[in-house]
């Protein structure tokens, strides 16, 4: 059944990971018309300063110390858990990645609904095969992230509990490429493009992802909250249209005239298309042309390189 939108205008949000690529355009965008609450550990005196000049307000905490989240006002309406950690330590990013959700749900007990941003990286490589939402989990991104997929697939397993327990609407929004105006995988590869640097792929090929433009994850995160449930909502959340790396970097040559140099690897991450079919019936399909999206970006990051 689809998702009814709820109404964000006016309420208390909470968004975790303010100053990450994915969540800063949302921090923007809902600050005009929300009271916005941000959480991140803030070691950067200019992240600070960059939220605060979007009208948002400031919250240095550490999700893997739960003393410190007892600054988050008890009245938040929404949350939004885009926060995540990488060191490479797993002791330190499961507690704050995974244990991290449950002392954030803890805290936010009284949220209307908890958006937890989670990652098709939680799937197992399955070749070209779009991944349903109860396809086979596993170690994905190990080659390059090694705490990343089992901390993420932690987080969601805290995130269902914690949810039950408590008696908090939730939904889990597995994301696949998520970019925008400010960055994204493709921006990457078109510096290595620029720079002569060798692009890995996987040898089983197209390289099949969903990419997810800003204005997209944006419009959507309504309709997500709207879906939440105290048995949580696990839902695949990427662009409607597949597109592998080839296409992308080959559109990147079209605009920029730099030619990628790929290498065959067997750990690269490999194609992780989705099926979209719970997250069109849920939250309809998307809108931005994934060549606009890239053509936007560049525009946008590096306009001089644009032929
Ligand atoms: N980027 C992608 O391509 C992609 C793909 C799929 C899914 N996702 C998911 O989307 C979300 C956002 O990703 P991103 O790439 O934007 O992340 P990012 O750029 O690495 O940013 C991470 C954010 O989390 C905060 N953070 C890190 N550790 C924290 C802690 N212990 N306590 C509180 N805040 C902490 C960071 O700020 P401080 O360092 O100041 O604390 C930062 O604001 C994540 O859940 C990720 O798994 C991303």
């Amino acid at each position: 059944m689809p998702a009814s939108p709820v109404d964000l205008t006016n309420t208390k949000i909470l968004i975790t990971g303010p100053t990450g690529q994915v969540a800063l355009p949302v921090v923007e965008h809902y600050a005009k018309i929300a009271d916005v609450y941000t959480l991140a550990r803030f070691r950067k005196a200019e992240d600070r300063a960059r939220i605060e000049s979007l009208g948002a307000k400031v919250l240095q905490g550490d999700l893997a110390d739960e003393s410190s989240l007892n600054i988050v006002p008890e009245d938040i309406d929404y949350v939004l858990n885009f926060a995540v950690v990488k060191s490479g330590d797993f002791k330190y990013d499961l507690a704050a990645n995974a244990e991290g959700v449950g002392n954030l749900m803890t805290r936010c007990r009284a949220a209307k609904a908890f958006l937890h941003f989670s990652s098709t990286a939680v799937y197992e490589y399955c070749g070209q095969e779009p991944r349903a939402e109860n396809a086979p989990l596993g170690d994905n991104h190990r080659v390059m992230f090694p705490t990343y997929s089992i901390s993420k697939i932690a987080a969601e397993t805290v995130c269902r509990f914690v949810a039950r327990q408590r008696k908090i609407p939730t939904t889990i929004a597995r994301l696949s490429v998520p970019y925008g105006d400010n960055g994204g995988w493709m921006y990457f590869h078109m510096l290595m493009m620029q720079q002569g640097i060798p692009i890995d792929l996987h040898p089983d090929k197209p390289n099949y992802y969903n990419p997810l433009h800003s204005d997209d994850y944006i419009e959507k995160i309504p309709y997500l909250l709207g879906a939440a449930a105290t048995e949580a909502t696990t839902v695949n959340f990427g662009g409607s249209q597949k597109v592998s790396i080839e296409e992308w970097c080959a559109y990147i040559t079209e605009l920029t005239g730099f030619e990628p140099s790929f290498k065959d690897n067997a750990k690269a991450f490999g194609s992780l298309c989705i099926d979209l079919e719970k997250m069109h019936e849920l939250i309809g399909e998307t809108k931005v042309d994934w060549r606009d999206g890239i053509r936007r970006q560049l525009d946008n990051l590096a306009p001089e390189l644009l032929r």
